[in-house]
């Protein structure tokens, strides 16, 4: 169907970007895909449109008649004009520039569904649905093989949608064929309505069983308590490590005490006669004592390794336990640390890291920091690491978050090859823009609930599109919103009252 021809106000026309007059019965909306043919194959040369608006030539008195409320409706000085840029043209499956000069006033078309899927579906078979292209009513689909080779961003502010998405990614990519595996590091308890899909083929499990007590550090420990390496109860808590290393016992309280009342001050070099080295040691038995981090005593630590073997989809859960995010970060960098190095050895052995609220694991420093910065750091190398690195080994990182600022820099630069984005604060369109250029953010305006612009080596064409993301599955929130809670309180405090007035 034509809409129209291009028009150049100045005169010039060029074809990275056209500028087209309507037909005055044609409509065209922001994000819908257009195209010209090209001048030399006839093929069609997409373009994106990028603006709508009316244009009308102005006259000096309708300021004035406005002013009086007089408006002088003229259609036939009125015409809809319309911004779009070019995507290319296919030659055979590969995606090309149009490097031809375009004629002037060449008539310009609607691209219907089954251009559009040429130039949108992956051709793979191992693929998921994500939603429906609002302006033609199409699939959109992404590649397994790149949203698992290349990392995926799925952003947008509070409630805009992202953990809606996330879970529906999830669960459709957990149900292809093969199925793909997940560890998904849950800081609030929202996926567990996986279950209501997959069943026994979810585990659960709360963070803290994972945690290996010997891959505990001595820095961890010295952070913990907040001494200096060149402290007298440093050294003493160093020489009870390499004991208790060496007899080969487990690292929980009880032996970590025992290895500590053996230190000998000239194990450590402690010579002065009068100083008392037994109060030291005391010290370091009160601090290893109420330690959160060594536990209390011996068990066996759950191999999130073997749980991926076993499970389709490995819950951390980040929501039980009081303990602080340094705890926390130490077994988060266990899991993945252990995760990563299988898959570097084994190529029989793959999953899909999903970060809920990245920006509690991987912060940029300056904008945003919890827990220890140490133990933050090593953190962050293991998720840098994974994300430069992982893909290609078999790990795969989908990042979900609310704040681009407070995430680290490299980790959204390398998440930007896949990017679901759903309506964003103006702080982070900014900087997404430095990631992913204009057109995709002059695109982002602001959106509905559920909707996203989707980019990315998953989508055929590397242009971003807009979709209507069609839920599979609800976060666990969902099923209780905020409205149901106030009413179970109200409901529950009359029930008392009236029980009281009884
Ligand atoms: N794809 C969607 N289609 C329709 N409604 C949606 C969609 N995604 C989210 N919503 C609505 O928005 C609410 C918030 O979604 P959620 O995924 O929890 O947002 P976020 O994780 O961004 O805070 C949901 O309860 C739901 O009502
Ligand atoms: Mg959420």
């Amino acid at each position: 169907m034509r809409i129209g021809y291009t028009y150049s106000a100045l005169g010039d026309y060029h074809s990275s970007e056209i500028d087209i007059v309507l037909e005055s019965d044609k409509e065209v909306a922001e994000g819908d895909l257009v195209y010209v043919r090209h001048p030399k194959n006839g093929e069609p040369v997409l373009f994106q449109v990028t603006k709508v608006y009316s244009h009308k030539e102005a006259r000096d008195y309708e300021e004035a008649l406005i002013k009086e409320g007089n408006v002088i409706v003229d259609e036939e000085r009125t015409t809809v004009r319309a911004k779009a840029y070019q995507w290319g043209w296919l030659d055979g499956s590969a995606l090309r520039p149009l490097r031809h000069p375009l004629k002037p006033n060449v008539p310009v078309f609607k691209a219907e569904p089954d251009v559009i899927e040429r130039f949108t579906k992956p051709s793979s078979g191992w693929k998921i649905l994500l939603g429906r292209d609002l302006s033609s009513g199409i699939d959109v689909e992404l590649d397994l093989y790149y949203l698992i080779r290349q990392c995926c961003l799925i952003c947008g502010a509070v409630g805009t949608g992202k953990t809606t998405t996330a879970i529906s990614m999830v669960a459709r990519a957990a149900q292809a064929d093969p199925p793909v595996r997940f560890l998904i590091v849950d800081k609030d308890g929202e996926y567990k309505s996986l279950r209501t899909i997959f069943r026994e083929d979810v585990k659960v499990i709360p963070w803290y069983e994972f945690f290996q007590p010997d891959d505990i550090r001595l820095e961890d420990l010295l952070a913990e308590f907040g001494w200096q390496k060149n402290w007298w109860t440093s050294k003493i808590l160093m020489k009870a490590f390499d004991l208790l290393k060496n007899s080969g016992q487990q690292l929980v309280k009880k032996n970590l005490a025992a290895a500590v009342r053996a230190v000998r001050a000239e194990d450590i070099g402690f010579r002065r006669q009068d100083a008392d080295f037994e109060g030291y040691k005391r010290q370091v038995l009160e601090a290893v004592k109420s330690s959160g981090t060594i536990p209390e005593s011996t068990f066996q630590a759950v191999d999130p390794v073997e749980q991926i073997k076993r499970f389709k989809i490995v819950i951390m859960d980040l929501s039980k336990g009081s303990n602080g995010w340094a705890k926390k970060h130490v077994v988060l960098t266990q899991v993945l640390t252990r995760i990563f190095h299988h898959a570097l050895e084994n190529s029989d052995f793959g999953c899909v890291i999903v970060l809920e609220e990245a920006m509690y694991y991987a912060p940029q420093w300056t904008q945003f920091s919890i827990g220890d910065r140490d133990i933050r750091g090593r953190l962050l190398s293991i998720i840098k690491e994974i994300a430069t690195n992982g893909g290609r080994n078999g790990v795969g990182l989908w990042v979900v978050t609310q704040r681009l600022a407070t995430v680290d820099k490299t980790i959204i630069t390398q998440c930007a090859n896949n990017i679901v984005s759903h309506s964003l604060e103006d702080i982070d369109k900014r900087r997404l823009q430095e990631v992913v250029g204009d057109q995709f953010v002059e695109l982002l305006g602001s959106l509905p609930q559920g909707e996203a612009i989707v980019k990315g080596t998953a989508l055929k064409c590397r242009f971003p599109i807009l979709v209507k993301v069609e839920p599979e599955l609800r976060p666990t929130s969902a099923a209780t919103p905020p409205i149901a809670r106030f009413r179970i309180m109200e409901a529950k405090q009359r029930e008392l009252k009236s029980v009281v007035a009884r």
